[in-house]
């Protein structure tokens, strides 16, 4: 009888210890460092993303950029915040914590989600590190963002999945990639060789746990070298065209054949080596668009191999006339239509112009807004007679919708 219960209790404690790997084995693939808590979908199956980008804070500048971003968040509520670099990048850690503290509190006090990603400027003096940078955000509860650790080159790529408003489907995904800074020869760098197959991997695990392709966005820092291969080519320099980094007399604009979106307004800088990350993507056949950020003046998309290269504009205003062209994106998203998204660029001058952003200023803003309102026409005006003249002359088009 002792035999017997013996038999029986060795089982039940096998049994036990299976169901515990098993469970932990599943709070391990839960818990995958590199994956967001996921975010919903709204009710209403929306999902609305800020694009904010090269910031490049400082002190003359912090005050009016941040009251923009503010009123942006308060007349277009997104649903997250997608920050992708040079943000704010003072001498001293604590002059660079003083102005990412005062960005944040912008986000969390509204209670907006945020995901971070470097440029090549945030650690770049050597004062301070990536990951004591990415501290700073993760310290706040409204940051879904992730320091990577030493899993993989920079810090700050990672996957934050959408799921159904109502359940824990994932409906979409958003990468994330930290593209680094510079190379050992100094030109920029690229998202690197473990970033991409990082990528592969969870993007192939993401179907075959799903059972289909999971529709997805990237976001990072420094454009893809593919670019160069979007855009035509020409032997001399013509208006709105322009030198490609690291060559000479090869200068790109918009092919007239190709889908674009905006306008070209200053050459594309990618990084020097190329190590794959495009070509896995296409490959994959699940990202619909990479935004980045870096070429502060490029509000444009092209469409190439079936994804939208789309850079977004410098989110800050530094009080003068070109910058009243700056601005952000907006990205938005439908539950039910996971392979396609929508995207608009605002800039600061129609921005301030808009009926919604008049009903939210306040008196001390009037200041701000009629000095972008008196600059940014000039500005605008003197962009859009140097497209109809270029366009009518040339019958070339120079500018797309954004
Ligand atoms: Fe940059």
């Amino acid at each position: 009888m002792k035999k017997v219960l013996r038999i029986i209790l060795s089982l039940i404690l096998c049994g036990a210890i299976t169901a515990g790997s098993a469970a932990a084995a599943f709070a391990a693939e839960a818990a995958d460092p590199l994956t967001a808590p996921a975010l919903h979908f709204g009710k209403d199956g929306r999902f609305r993303i800020m694009h904010v980008t090269d910031t490049h804070l400082h002190d003359d500048n912090v005050a009016d950029s941040l009251r923009l971003i503010a009123l942006a968040c308060d007349k277009e509520k997104p649903d997250l915040i997608m920050l992708t670099g040079d943000i704010a990048s003072e001498d001293t850690f604590e002059h660079t914590r003083e102005l990412t503290d005062k960005l944040m509190s912008v986000f969390e006090s509204r209670k907006i989600p945020v995901a971070v990603t470097f440029g090549n400027h945030d650690s770049e003096n050597g004062a301070y590190t990536r990951e004591e940078v990415m501290a700073l955000y993760t310290a706040y509860s409204c940051s879904v963002s992730i320091d990577d650790g030493e899993a993989l080159t920079g810090c700050g790529t990672y996957l934050v999945p959408l799921c159904s408003a109502d359940g824990d489907e994932v409906i979409f995904n958003l990468w994330v990639f930290d593209s680094g800074d510079y190379d050992d020869e100094g030109h920029y760098a690229n998202t690197a060789e473990d970033q991409v197959e990082w990528y592969k991997e969870k993007s192939l695990e993401a179907e075959r746990q799903s059972g289909r392709k999971i529709y997805s966005l990237a976001f990072q820092h420094i454009i893809v070298p593919e670019i160069y291969d979007a855009l035509e080519k020409t032997e001399i320099q013509t208006a709105f065209s322009y030198k490609r980094i690291y060559a000479e007399d090869e200068y790109y604009r918009f092919s007239q054949d190709a889908v674009n979106y905006g306008m070209l307004h200053e050459m594309p800088c990618p990084g020097y080596y190329n190590h794959g990350q495009f070509s896995a993507m296409a490959e994959r056949g699940d990202v619909l668009a990479v935004f980045t950020g870096h070429d502060h003046t490029n509000a444009f998309g092209v469409k190439y191999k079936g994804i939208d290269i789309v850079n977004s504009l410098s989110t800050r205003y530094n009080g003068d006339t070109f910058s009243t062209q700056y601005g952000y994106r907006i990205i938005d998203l439908d539950e039910k239509a996971p392979d396609k998204y929508t995207t608009r660029v605002v800039r600061w001058y129609d921005f301030v112009n808009s009926a919604e952003v008049k009903a939210l200023t306040v008196k001390e803003d009037e200041s701000l807004v009629s000095e972008i309102r008196f600059r940014g026409f000039f500005q605008k005006t003197f962009t859009d007679i140097c497209v109809f003249f270029v366009e009518t002359f040339t019958g070339r088009k120079v500018r797309y919708p954004d």
